[in-house]
């Protein structure tokens, strides 16, 4: 497969009818019972991460936007997807957010005009065709760019290298790489690590299973010096 395609291979299973399934399979069964990471501990990841001013990029069926304890009763909450479909049911699934939607490649710019709080990629990193070290920089770096002064960042993804993983998850993965579902060959901790390192603030990681939970905070600028009675403080 070429560039495009493979980014392409990472979302196209997402259609009316794999959607339909989704939570069922990928949130009740591989996370319990393959990848050993709780759906729960995604759901207070984003309890203590979303903010008023939400961009989620990979948005699925919106599970977890749906479940999550916003800190206002209207947030304004931006979804992110190359696939239509994926958009769609996590846009009417939330419709009571009234959501902003964009079809958009998170490999390309995105608009820079709005600046978020708060960005979600949750389960996106190893639907994106690469090796950790070559995706995860061009990524954080695109959310960055749509980035608020101090804003969170989190997300959680599936790993290979030393991750745990039982012969049943390896055999699944194996056949998601194949199909290019997945791209996690070349996905390890510590090219995630060195990739969060030097970007953000306030790095948090924690394993799950097979699984990787990340958070981090943008950057603050340094903090202007003034001068008061001659000294800088
Ligand atoms: C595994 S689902 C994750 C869904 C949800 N975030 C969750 O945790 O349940 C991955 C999502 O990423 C989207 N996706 C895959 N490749 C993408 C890309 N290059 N740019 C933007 N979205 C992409 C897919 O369409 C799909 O909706």
């Amino acid at each position: 497969m070429d560039a495009p395609d493979r980014v392409n291979a990472g979302q196209a299973v997402y259609t009316p009818l794999t959607l339909k399934v989704y939570d069922s399979v990928v949130l009740g069964f591989s996370n319990r019972f393959l990848w050993r990471c709780p759906t729960s501990e995604l759901e207070a990841m984003y309890d203590r991460n979303v903010s008023d001013d939400h961009l989620d990029i990979g948005v699925g069926t919106g599970y977890f936007l749906d479940r999550a304890k916003w800190p206002t009763n209207d947030p304004k909450i931006t979804l992110v997807d190359l696939n239509d479909y994926s958009l769609r049911a996590a846009a009417n699934r939330i419709a009571r957010y009234a959501p902003t939607t964009v079809v958009a490649n998170v490999f390309e710019p995105l608009p820079n005009d709005v600046k978020f709080r708060s960005i979600g990629i949750n389960y996106l990193l190893h639907c994106l065709p690469g090796r950790m070290a070559e995706k995860a920089p061009i990524v954080f770096d695109t959310l960055l760019s749509v980035a608020a002064e101090g804003a969170s960042f989190f997300g959680a993804t599936i790993l290979q290298g030393d991750a745990p993983r039982s012969p049943a998850a390896q055999s699944l993965m194996n056949f998601y790489n194949r199909k290019g579902i997945f791209s996690n060959d070349g996905d390890t901790l510590q090219d995630l690590e060195h990739a969060l390192i030097g970007r953000f603030q306030d790095v948090q990681i924690k394993q799950l299973g097979s699984c990787c939970r990340v958070r981090g905070t943008q950057r603050l600028t340094e903090p202007s010096r003034w001068i008061s009675a001659g000294k800088t403080q």
